[in-house]
């Protein structure tokens, strides 16, 4: 049963696939493994709308694993800019310099998994889609498809990748991981999965008992604590002074305003303008403050290019709120 359902799901596949810049169509030749490896980790925590272009814009500056290798990280990092965890792109740089001394992707998982920010599910994922092994890849979608098709109320990994295992076709590892994806990000959605069009809706005990968003179960978000923080805006000539923050931690390494360490007690009463973002752990209310002088290491950065300076999102909403209250002021003068 679960390798019928398995065959199922894969000529779903076949006849649906979404057309995305990193795949090969279902049967075909598999993708160049640096396309796949790039996929894969501007895919975690970002979803496929986000990613599409801005991969496409990443392999045409750099279309290779070489090409990537001999790139500045500032201008990498620069190229990441508003696609978040800024953790992934540090080690994008490293891997691609690793990959570049070795001559070559290795080939399988546990010499994927030896590769800087290479995890457990990457690996099995790059090895599956680009060099055609069986293995289990696990993400946040094949978890939900299988633990509803088969009623499980947990997601514990060791049994959803054994059921994972039962289900795929052998030989079609890459294609069916893409297929369960897509059924994930399509169909068997989180909430108002689409079970009138799924192929896997026959013997899925989720369907079965009428509540198939129950499965699995969800976990209570946790609260996220509020932080106040503070950044300057420090302006001469139409530019304004930019930073480059420390290596290591939030942000790490990415242009930004300078500012404090963000562990204010309250909002600043000076402010400008205030931004709210939302980060894994903590949301932080940003308050942006004028003053005079340049402070550290940094460079100014014409204003009318902001969005050509790599700023992550918090940064660009900064400056964006900062240009919007500036113009509002100007209109009721
Ligand atoms: N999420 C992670 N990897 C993916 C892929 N190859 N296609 C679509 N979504 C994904």
């Amino acid at each position: 049963m679960a390798a019928n359902a398995g065959r199922r799901l894969l000529q779903h596949y076949v006849d649906n696939f979404r057309h995305l810049p990193w795949r090969s169509p279902p049967g075909e030749a598999p993708p160049d493994p640096y396309r796949v490896w790039l996929s894969e980790v501007m895919l975690q925590q970002t979803t496929v709308a986000a990613v599409a272009p801005r991969f496409e814009r990443f392999v045409s500056r750099w279309p290779t694993v070489g090409a990537l290798a001999q790139a500045p990280e500032a201008e990498v990092l620069g190229e990441w800019a508003g696609l978040g965890y800024y953790a992934r792109a540090r080690n994008l740089i490293a891997c691609a310099r690793e990959v570049a001394t070795r001559g070559r992707f290795p080939t399988d998982e546990p010499g994927l998994r030896t590769l800087p920010g290479i995890g457990e599910y990457t690996a099995a994922a790059i090895a599956a889609i680009a060099f055609g092994r069986d293995t289990s890849p696990v993400d946040a979608n094949v978890e939900r498809v299988i633990a509803r098709v088969h009623g499980l109320p947990t997601t514990e990994r060791a049994p959803i990748r054994a059921r994972f295992a039962e289900m795929a076709p052998p030989g079609r590892c890459g294609d069916f991981v893409q297929a369960m994806m897509d059924l994930g990000a399509t169909i068997c959605r989180p909430r108002a999965p689409l079970c009138a069009q799924c192929p896997l809706s026959e013997g899925c005990a989720a369907f079965a008992s009428g509540s198939p968003e129950s499965f699995p179960q969800r976990k209570p978000k946790q609260p996220r604590p509020l932080r106040f923080g503070v950044a300057h805006w420090i302006e001469r000539d139409a530019a304004v002074w930019l930073v480059r923050r420390p290596a290591k931690g939030l942000l790490g390494g990415m242009a930004a305003l300078p500012g404090d360490d963000w562990s204010g007690p309250d909002a600043p009463a000076n402010a400008m303008t205030q931004v709210t973002h939302v980060f894994t752990h903590f949301e932080l209310r940003l308050s942006v403050v004028a003053k005079a002088e340049p402070e550290g290491e940094g460079w100014w950065h014409p204003i009318a290019d902001l969005g050509g300076a790599g700023l992550p999102t918090l940064y660009r909403k900064a400056a964006g709120a900062l240009m919007a209250k500036r113009a509002s002021l100007a209109a009721a003068a």
